[in-house]
């Protein structure tokens, strides 16, 4: 059994579809989820699903080691980052090479980097007059959203799409994929 560790800052909405994905699942449990919020609706969601959560603060990430103890404890293999906003720091890169995935909602390297994030990645797919946008897979590197690429999926982008819209599109897209990916990757299968 392949223990999975989800880091969320926010909402959720691909925790949830990794969790479900999981759940009935004989490889692969998701066995942590992680957020930097304190009152973020993931870790509600997470407990729904008796699945034990941890909330860090920028001391433990940033100035100590300490979460890898605790990833160690729950027997973590592998994490999966769905809407992490923290950059993550060089000692848990090196902990988990090739054992940790991003997920971006564009097609990188366009829209990518500090600053690159939810809506504001979208409002300037639209304002570029893009006619087609996605998602990346991407493993995790020191640097925001620069790690080698897994896997992309695409869509279009039409005139009268708005950045709401295309949000929309991409989180479809993510939520379609994300786990399937990670499927791969954990098991070898899909
Ligand atoms: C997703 O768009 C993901 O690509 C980005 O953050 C968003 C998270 O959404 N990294 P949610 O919290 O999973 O709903």
């Amino acid at each position: 059994m392949k223990h999975l560790a989800i880091f969320a800052s926010g909402g959720g909405s691909n925790a949830r579809k990794i969790i479900e994905y999981f759940k009935a699942s004989p490889e692969v449990r998701v066995a942590l989820v992680v957020s930097n919020k304190k009152y973020a609706p993931v870790l509600d969601m997470a407990a729904e699903h008796r699945i034990p959560t941890l909330v860090i603060d920028r001391a433990l990430f940033y100035e100590t080691e300490g979460l890898l103890d605790i990833l160690a404890q729950h027997r973590i293999d592998f994490i999966a980052l769905a809407g992490f906003l923290w950059l993550i720091p060089p000692y848990l890169v090196g902990a988990y090479q090739g054992r940790m995935v991003n997920i971006h909602p564009a097609l990188l390297p366009k829209y990518g980097g500090k600053g690159m994030y939810g809506h504001h990645v979208h409002e300037a797919v639209k304002a570029a007059g893009e006619t087609e946008t996605g998602l990346t897979i991407h493993y995790v590197n020191p640097e925001y959203d620069e790690g080698a690429v897994i896997f992309q999926a695409r869509c279009p982008v039409g005139p009268d799409d708005t950045p709401e819209t295309i949000a929309a599109k991409v989180l479809a897209l993510e939520h379609r994929h994300y786990s399937e990916v990670l499927a791969g990757l954990l098991t070898g299968s899909q």
